[in-house]
């Protein structure tokens, strides 16, 4: 569906598997559910990021480009995730990290160290660092890539995009559908993708995506941006409109990263009930919000529902204080 000629570089394992949870509907009292396990695409702990960086590193490569730098939160997983890519293609790594919960040197900040990237602080605006960063290393004749936020833009939609054409082969060979996909979202680049590929394919499944800690109109923007992006880099005549969108902001609590008790409910119950490990920041809050929107029938009990994890596990360590009597 996608076109052949995008750069790319398989770094992925694809197409990750779908697991039903058949206790955790049970105890919901609701409809059928089922993850799909983007936690298990492989590279350095896998996570979401992967798809979107075969892309994006298809794209750096093209360009000749020596060095990826990005940004993200402390325990960022699109990080960890771009640091490993670099590695896989003999790139160097600049990661620009923001200092807030969680800082401790575990996690995803312990796996960059790991990973050999250079990580810079900041109590600043991260995309100024990077793009300062950018500028010195020019200067010395490198050819850096700058990756924004989530790796979030057009190039990266196609991870996504790409997604739910894997999704549409994986629910005709298993003989399901899924009427609503829900999945944590962020910086949009997820959503986005999955909202273009729902219309390049012309699929009837709701997206339903749940705000790791921005309000609806300000995601709601991110996700139009990356799927418009996203259409134009593709030549589709496609139209996305906000009232299209199916966004919740009322689950992260306090703040971006920061615990609720709702999250560390969410991350127990389905530990327990079905040995599935979710993060703290995204999905352990996604799954509050799944959780409440079948309480509240806002998810039909006779509908198929998929549960996007979009990994960030290594994270949990970094958290567990959070999850201790
Ligand atoms: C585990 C995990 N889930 C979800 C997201 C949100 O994805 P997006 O930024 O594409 O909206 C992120 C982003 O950092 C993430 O690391």
């Amino acid at each position: 569906m996608l076109p052949a000629d995008l750069p790319r570089v398989s770094i992925a394992h694809l197409p990750t598997p779908i697991d039903e949870l058949p206790r955790l509907s049970r105890e919901l009292g609701g409809p059928r559910l089922f993850a799909k396990r983007d936690d298990c695409t492989g590279l350095a702990m896998g996570g979401n990021k992967t798809r979107k960086l075969e892309f994006l590193l298809g794209d750096a490569l093209e360009r000749g480009a020596d060095t990826l730098i990005t940004e993200g939160g402390v325990q960022s997983n699109h990080c960890r995730q771009t640091a490993a890519a670099a590695n896989h293609a003999g790139l160097g790594c600049v990661l620009v990290l923001s200092e807030g919960f969680a800082n401790e040197l575990t996690g995803n900040l312990f796996l960059d160290h790991l990973l050999g990237a250079r990580v810079v602080t900041t109590t600043g605006a991260r995309a100024d660092v990077m793009n300062e960063i950018a500028a010195d290393l020019r200067r010395e004749g490198k050819r850096p890539y700058v990756i924004p936020t989530g790796g979030s833009n057009g190039v990266g939609a196609m991870g996504y995009a790409q997604c739910m054409v894997e999704l549409a082969e994986q629910s005709e060979a298993m003989g399901e559908h899924f009427d609503v996909i829900v999945t944590a979202s962020g910086s949009g680049g997820t959503q986005g993708g999955l909202v273009l590929g729902k219309k390049l394919i012309e699929s009837p499944a709701r997206i339903v995506g749940i705000s790791d800690g921005e309000t609806r109109a300000e995601l709601a923007e991110m996700v139009l941006r990356v799927a418009r992006d996203g259409a134009a880099l593709l030549g589709a005549d496609l139209a996305f409109r906000d009232e299209e969108l199916e966004i919740y902001d009322q689950y992260y609590g306090p703040g971006y990263g920061v615990p609720t008790s709702q999250m560390v409910a969410a991350v127990r119950q389905v530990a327990r009930c079905e040995g599935l490990l979710l993060d703290p920041v995204y999905n352990g809050k996604a799954m509050s919000g799944l959780i409440d929107l079948v309480a509240r029938g806002q998810i039909a009990a006779d509908q198929n529902v998929l549960f996007l994890h979009t990994g960030g596990t290594p994270a949990l360590f970094a958290y567990r204080e959070s999850f201790t009597p």
